[in-house]
């Protein structure tokens, strides 16, 4: 079955709890897609985990492009969200509209996700306008990482635990499809999932939200140093990972690789010629 906006809002109405994850290549989507993963975000994460950045903010409009093509091509069921980068929306809502196109056109993205509250209902709104859907994120929002003095959690005092439920009724009004819920005190994530006609979508906002997304290279312990507090290690496949690439080197420095089944074969009569 094909997700789209319609069987994720579905997904809220019956009480099902939507999956994302992200992606940034063919090969990773394609192998979510057949888990059965519903959503797939290629998230501006892709700096820190795929480039080595320390954070999201020099990720371009092209990287993400890039980036979205590739998933989208893996990704045969599975909503394809792509993140707009840092810089992409924040100056004019004609910027916001034309780099969203882009990301649909060029990158054959389904929605978009842009990060920000009642600031950006104008954007959120035209871009809904341009029949493209927009996922919102709220909380913790990475590319406001200087404005916020550091990855903290957010929404933890009654004014800014105010502020952000009425942000989320906001960007709701606004048209958002979906929204991203990062980094907030698990009880206010629940009231603002139950206040919401839309699904929110945590990240470390507790099991009381409509969906989870994680980072897949976090899930899988294949991003090492810092581990946030809400994330799961669901598979160590970092270590596997090395430990094969382990193997391999072994194996070759010994000569054992390649065998007799991994090499091709020339009659012995033409290989006596060339000597
Ligand atoms: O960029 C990203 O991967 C994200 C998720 C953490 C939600 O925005």
């Amino acid at each position: 079955m094909k997700h789209t906006v319609v069987t994720i809002q579905n997904a809220k109405e019956n009480k099902e709890k939507v999956t994302m994850l992200t992606a940034y290549d063919y090969s990773m989507a394609k192998l979510m897609d057949e888990a059965g993963i519903e959503m797939i975000l290629v998230g501006d994460s892709l700096g820190m985990v795929m480039l080595g950045y320390e954070d999201t903010l020099s990720v371009t409009m092209e990287d993400m492009i890039h980036h979205t093509r590739a998933v989208s091509r893996g990704a045969k069921q599975a909503f394809v969200v792509a993140d707009m980068p840092f810089m992409s929306y924040q100056a004019s809502v004609y910027d916001a509209v034309c780099n969203a196109g882009r990301l649909v056109k060029e990158g054959r993205a389904e929605a978009v996700k842009l990060e920000g509250g009642r600031e950006f209902a104008g954007h959120i709104r035209a871009i809904t306008e341009a029949s493209i859907p927009v996922v919102a994120h709220l909380g913790l929002t990475p590319q406001s990482l200087h404005a916020f003095g550091g990855f903290k959690v957010q929404g933890k005092s009654e004014e800014a635990a105010r502020k952000l439920l009425e942000d989320a009724k906001i960007i709701e009004e606004a048209g958002a499809v979906a929204v991203v819920l990062e980094c907030v005190p698990a009880k206010l994530a629940e009231l603002v999932s139950k206040k919401l006609r839309i699904p929110t979508i945590g990240i470390g906002a507790g099991a009381g939200c409509d969906g989870q997304v994680l980072v897949y290279q976090d899930m899988l312990a294949m991003f090492g140093g810092f581990k946030p507090k809400f994330v799961k290690c669901f598979a160590d496949v970092g270590a596997c990972m090395k430990e094969a690439f382990q193997a391999y080197m072994d194996e070759v420095k010994a000569g054992t690789f390649p065998a007799e089944e991994h090499t091709f074969k020339i009659d012995d009569d033409i290989i006596g010629k060339l000597y």
